[in-house]
């Protein structure tokens, strides 16, 4: 669609060719025509503006003339790159701190706001929460959504707001064989990721003023989606065993947010005998916990643990999943399954969000676990990331000795290393000067709540992920990291 100012219309407010000329060189320069850069046919322009061709060709000749466009026989006209300006900068009329928000929006106004990655060469980055492009199961995927995009009649209405029948059921089933999760279909809200579904229970579960229990250090999306909410976080250490239930039975909050079967960042798995405690504890302040149970799908040498929804059949736990790990974080897919008591309200809350979850994507993962293609793609890829992360582990055995303490490493898609002789204080030194080697590193310091001082780690810390990257890259990552670290304990000393 080609805007035309209303000021650009002849006197006579005809349309004519200077005004199409002036309203498409606007366009090139604002980079309108993205990366193709194609314009319009003429015919299409002329239809769209109800002028005749002759018009249309007339701007085009001179756009032409002037070097903006080239004009080819039979296609489209092209705009000539060297004549695009960047995109329109959005223009800023007030200070962004005067505009009048709702006490929703101020609070968010105080956290920080997403930015894209600088840039800058990365040669290998240990970020976590990315996956290798290699491991996504390109062929199975491709074949699950045509399958799905043919199979449904009625894609053109809306949807349970719920998830479809045929992905809860599919998904039903999988929560059974692989967490023992055993649950009505009614219960399963099929969500746009983990963080829809967190944003759901903080939707439903909490009020401004209201407390909650939140791990430290934590997933800090989650911490943002509650204290978006207006409420306040009680920080609770967490050691080798997860969070540190014994500390909860004088604590009054509305819900509990855990991640039980490898804490995020620190990696602990929750033992029984605390997992029973923390239910106790929702018991008795009539609370519920919410349970991400994001990467256990990757269990190393360890036993499962049965997820806390399992052990109280469903009574204050909401159990949330994702296939960010196991798929991709982009397809933005995830799952809650709520108490019966509790369906309901998180149905309308889903149905008020935005509808439901975009129909093909439901129906292309339910056509992916009913064939067997999803549970044979995580064996692949726990495989792969069993190789990864022995990689990793031996790497920073050989290369860093006891220069490092490594945690976590059970479970999951990332560890922790913590790096001896460098305090916290040199961690942002330290990723600048990463950085400027071509070393991605993440420190885990700002995951720790900043009032909660005592728990805070005296030593520099990093989340080290290693899903996204290929044996011989951890290794020349850890090897970059050596080298780093050789110069810092040398300027510190
Ligand atoms: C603790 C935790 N929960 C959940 C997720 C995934 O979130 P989502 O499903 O919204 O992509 C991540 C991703 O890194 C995570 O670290």
């Amino acid at each position: 669609m080609v805007q035309l100012k209303p000021a650009g219309t002849s006197a006579k407010g005809r349309i004519g060719a200077q005004d199409i000329y002036a309203a498409l060189k606007e366009h090139i320069a604002r980079g309108v025509f993205g990366e193709t850069g194609q314009l319009p046919s003429s015919r299409g322009l002329a239809q769209e503006l109800g002028v005749s061709r002759t018009t249309v060709m007339i701007a085009f000749e001179q756009l032409h003339a002037e070097g903006f466009i080239e004009l080819r026989q039979g296609a489209r006209p092209r705009v000539v790159r060297a004549a695009v300006g960047g995109p329109d900068q959005v223009k800023r009329t007030r200070d962004p701190r005067q505009v009048r928000l709702s006490a929703y929006g101020a609070r968010l106004r105080g956290f920080s706001p997403w930015s894209a990655e600088a840039p800058g060469k990365v040669l290998v980055d240990f970020r976590h929460g990315d996956l290798a492009s290699a491991d996504f199961p390109s062929a199975a995927w491709r074949k699950a959504v045509a399958e799905a995009a043919a199979r449904r009649p009625d894609r053109l209405t809306y949807g349970d707001p719920r998830g479809s029948v045929r992905l809860r059921r599919a998904l039903q089933g999988y929560l059974w064989r692989a967490r023992t999760i055993r649950c009505e279909l009614d219960q399963i809200i099929v969500v746009n990721g983990s963080q829809q579904g967190l944003d759901l229970c903080a939707r439903v579960l909490l009020d401004p003023g209201d407390r909650f229990v939140i791990e430290n250090p934590c997933y800090d999306m989650a911490r943002q989606i509650f204290a978006g909410a207006g409420a306040s976080a009680v920080p609770v250490p967490v050691d080798r065993s997860g969070m540190e239930t014994g500390g909860l039975a004088q604590l009054d909050a509305r819900l509990a947010y855990v991640t039980p079967s490898h804490q995020f960042p620190l990696g602990g798995v929750m033992p029984v005998a605390r997992r029973h405690q923390l239910l106790d504890w929702a018991r008795q302040f009539d609370a519920h916990v919410v349970e991400d149970d994001y990467d256990s799908e990757f269990r190393y040498d360890i036993n499962p643990v049965p997820p806390l929804f399992g052990l109280t059949e469903g009574g204050n736990v909401i159990y949330c999943g994702t296939v960010s790990k196991t798929l991709a974080p982009g397809l933005r897919l995830g799952y809650l399954v709520v108490p019966a008591e509790l369906q309901a309200v998180f149905a309308t809350a889903k149905l008020l969000c935005d509808r439901h979850t975009p129909l093909l994507q439901q129906d292309a993962l339910a056509s992916l676990i009913e064939s067997g293609a999803y549970e044979v793609h995580l064996r692949r890829i726990r495989r792969l990331n069993h190789e990864r992360r022995a990689t990793l582990l031996n790497a920073l055995r050989h290369r860093l000795g006891d220069k490092v303490d490594v945690e976590g490493a059970d479970a999951g898609l990332h560890v922790v290393a913590w790096l001896n002789g460098i305090p916290r204080s040199a961690e942002t030194a330290l990723l600048e000067g990463a950085r400027a080697m071509g070393l991605g590193i993440h420190a885990i310091s700002p995951l720790y709540a900043a009032d909660a001082t005592e728990s805070l780690p005296d030593r520099a810390g990093l989340v080290m992920g290693y899903s996204a990257l290929q044996t011989g890259d951890i290794e020349r990552g850890v090897h970059l990291l050596a080298d780093l670290l050789e110069r810092f304990s040398g300027g510190l000393s």
